[in-house]
């Protein structure tokens, strides 16, 4: 059992800077971005309903996305929730107890392989949510060693040994396949699949947000299949094209970066956006301001909100101001 999974804080610390150039580079282009995906979108759209096999469907050379099945796990708006991405849940399968007490847990999948914890979240009620990164190498993983060389690109910042790597490779597809396969055979019900945005941040492999897109239809398409549902990960200027093969958002930092309102379309749609935020003091000791600002923030309405601490560790704060701590093996 791997206990040895990165701290995501290096990351979340030196992600600040570049999530702010995108904010500001988002208002810039992002309607520029959206008329450019539009075509895109209104294809897949079409060919989503099945149904709809005009001329716009076959206009676009994207693989023809499966339909949704019905089986699949739909969490509604405002669905409770905890993350913790640092540690393995310590819960004893033999007679299962956990807390908080929310609807969902997003794990890191291959930190809980190999262990009881997603059997006993079920049988506690919970529904599990499997993270795992979708769009860069980290060594130490099981299936590290097959990510080609020559599909790896820069480093990331604060991550020595992660790079970003190029999502649309098909062999790196195939890797993404095998992890979302992973995930069925543990019985998670959805994925949380991470570092989708590399076209915000310098790459070296001139990824776009059209290769996000690429990468997020194929996921979605692998993870249905499987009756798995799936969220979009940050990438605020792909929501709108895959809002409808979307079951979730995950967002880290809209309330901090004033862009929630990038995110509520799907609340609108009756879909959860599962929202961390990481103000000063989290998880338990912050301020009146910040709270409120975490909490309260435009567009943030019916959002999923969870304050924690950048390790992304048991420990969580919720806005109605209980302190809660999600025991686990340290
Ligand atoms: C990424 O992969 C695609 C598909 O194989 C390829 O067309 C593209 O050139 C690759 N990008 C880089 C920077 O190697
Ligand atoms: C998905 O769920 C449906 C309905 O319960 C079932 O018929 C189907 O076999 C399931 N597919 C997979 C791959 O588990």
């Amino acid at each position: 059992m791997e206990f040895n999974a990165k701290s995501r804080s290096p990351r979340g610390k030196t992600s600040r800077l570049s999530r702010r150039q995108r904010i500001v580079l988002s208002a810039v282009v992002g309607v520029v971005v959206i008329v450019a995906i539009l075509g895109l979108g209104l294809g897949l759209g079409l060919k989503n309903r099945g149904g709809g096999g005009g001329p716009a469907a076959t206009a676009t050379s994207s693989p023809s996305p499966a339909p949704i099945p019905s089986a699949i796990w739909e969490p509604k708006a405002g669905t409770s929730w905890q993350i913790i991405l640092n540690s393995v849940l310590d819960i004893d399968p033999e007679s299962p107890s956990v807390e908080p007490d929310v609807e969902v847990y997003d794990i890191d999948m291959f930190m809980h392989q190999n262990t009881q914890v997603i059997p006993s979240l079920h049988k506690l009620g919970k529904k599990v949510i499997c993270y795992f990164s979708a769009g860069s190498y980290e060594p130490n993983r099981p299936d590290s060693d097959r990510f080609p060389q020559k599909d790896m690109g820069r480093v990331l910042d604060g991550w020595p040994d992660e790079k970003w790597i190029n999502i649309s490779s098909p062999a790196i597809l195939q890797i993404m396949a095998g992890r979302v396969e992973i995930a069925s055979r543990m019985g998670c019900d959805g994925i949380d699949p991470d570092n989708v945005d590399g076209y915000q941040n310098d790459n070296d492999l001139d990824l776009t947000s059209l290769d996000s897109i690429g990468l997020m239809t194929f996921l979605a398409d692998e993870a249905h299949k499987r009756n798995m549902s799936i969220g979009l990960k940050n990438a605020g200027d792909i929501v709108k094209t895959m809002l409808p093969r979307m079951q979730f958002a995950v967002n880290e930092q809209c309330a901090e970066y004033k862009a929630c309102s990038i995110f509520s379309p799907f609340v609108r749609a009756d879909k959860p956006v599962f929202h961390i935020e990481y103000p000063d003091g989290a998880p338990f000791r912050i301020g009146a301001t910040e709270k409120d600002e975490s909490c309260n923030a435009p567009g943030a309405k019916d959002f999923s909100t969870v304050l924690k601490s950048l390790d992304l560790s048991g420990e969580v704060q919720f806005c109605d101001g209980r302190k809660q701590t999600t025991k686990t093996f340290q």
